[in-house]
């Protein structure tokens, strides 16, 4: 095992090492995290409309995990196919307007699954460069062809298009909005691509799912192309709040999956009370607008200021507020100094964005308030002059 620890020393040399990093103490604050003893302001969550704490969701868990018992006991396919999710499925093709609704136990486990259950070997998927790890992988996977076209290059794409038109099933798959850097795909844009050639559409609304569209449907409803959405994801694990994932389609799309998805089939369902607590996030979800609103006035407020100070600031509206710093120990710097001054900012760094543009990936809550966001930006200006990443 020797050479374990050369390669994490060289990762670590090259200010590349991945640390867990955490606290044992109690309690969580809504917007907050603990370091230590410290509480640190929490601008790196996903918890995008602050719901992680809420009392309902909390509530419903704890009397299903009364009712039902601590895990479901085995997958799906098996006897884990207990009522609450007979009844959040039929929630959710509601909700997204689609015939049918599959829930998984997670977003990794969805996209893995679902790519891998929809192309193989003679197939191709087109996928963003920057589309998520989850994404990636279920392309390697399936063993398809994976074309990358360059970050929402649409010229790019349709030049793939082009080149694969003898492939068997062709795949365009997407996030909705970018994790690490915030901005949207170009989905009107890629829905009449895949009218043209023919092909599926996937679209994973990981960070837009509960944020964009009427009563949180997302940004495909948002902007009116639902309906050209093949394969619709979504996870439950950041505006939701809770944990796990869905997909909407149609009824065949679902009972393929069913069939033959192996991350639903071989692993073991996701325990009642998390069932039962997503579908008291989804009521909320769609009903308190005030959340979205709240997140949007916020985020832009936090960007511009941001912006103005001479920031390289990702684009976009979303509440992802990426700032491009570059250089890997320059990014790990500025955030240690934001944690020193009570700000949990994290670093990102290659390769989960490309060589050359490590950043902080700021992250806004509608849990914080608007005196909470402005006093953070005031600080993370002040450390970007001292530290010389900004001259203004
Ligand atoms: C775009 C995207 N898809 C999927 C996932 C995976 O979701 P989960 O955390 O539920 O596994 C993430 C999470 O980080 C993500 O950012």
């Amino acid at each position: 095992m020797d050479w374990m620890e050369k390669e994490l020393e060289r990762l670590n040399d090259a200010s590349l090492e991945r640390l867990l990093r955490g606290s044992a103490a109690t309690p969580q604050l809504p917007g907050y995290t603990l370091r230590g003893e410290r509480l640190l302001l929490n601008l790196a969550s996903n918890d995008y409309l602050g719901l992680a704490q809420h009392p309902a969701i909390i509530d419903q868990m704890r009397e299903t995990l009364l009712a039902e018992g601590s895990g479901s006991g085995a997958s799906r396919l098996v006897t884990g196919n207990r009522w609450p999710y007979i009844v959040l499925e039929e929630r959710l093709s509601r909700w997204q307007g689609s015939e049918a609704a599959l829930v998984f136990a997670n977003g990794y486990m969805a996209n893995s699954g679902v790519i891998s259950a929809l192309v193989g070997r003679n197939d191709v998927v087109f996928s963003d460069r920057f589309n998520h790890a989850s994404i990636v992988d279920g392309i390697g996977l399936s063993r398809a062809e994976h074309a990358r076209y360059r970050h929402n290059d649409m010229e790019h794409l349709e030049a793939l298009l082009n080149k694969h038109q003898d492939k068997r099933r062709k795949l365009i798959v997407t996030d909705a909005v970018f994790s690490m850097d915030g901005d949207a795909a170009s989905l009107v844009k890629l829905a009449e691509l895949k009218r043209k050639y023919g092909t599926m559409l996937m679209v994973d609304e990981a960070h837009s799912g509960g944020i964009y569209g009427e009563c949180g449907r997302g940004l495909c409803n948002e902007l009116g192309i639902q309906h050209e959405v093949d394969i619709h994801m979504g996870t439950f694990s950041k505006s939701f709040g809770v944990y796990g994932a869905y997909v909407c389609g149609s009824r065949t799309l679902i009972r393929w999956l069913v069939n033959k998805a192996r991350p639903l089939i071989y692993s073991t369902a996701l325990p009642p009370s998390i069932v039962t607590g997503i579908a008291a996030a989804l009521s909320l979800v769609e009903a308190e607008q005030w959340r979205r609103e709240r997140l949007f006035s916020l985020s832009a407020s936090f960007r511009s200021r941001l912006l103005h100070a001479g920031f390289k600031v990702g684009t976009g509206n979303s509440p992802i507020v990426p700032v491009i710093v570059g250089d890997n120990e320059a990014v790990l710097r500025f955030s240690k100094a934001l944690e020193r001054k009570g700000i949990e900012a994290v670093a990102i760094r290659p390769p989960t964005v490309p060589e050359g543009t490590a950043r902080i990936r700021f992250s806004l809550t509608a849990a914080h308030s608007d005196k909470e966001v402005n006093n953070a930006a005031e600080i993370i200006c002040a450390t970007g002059h001292q530290l010389g990443l900004i001259r203004r």
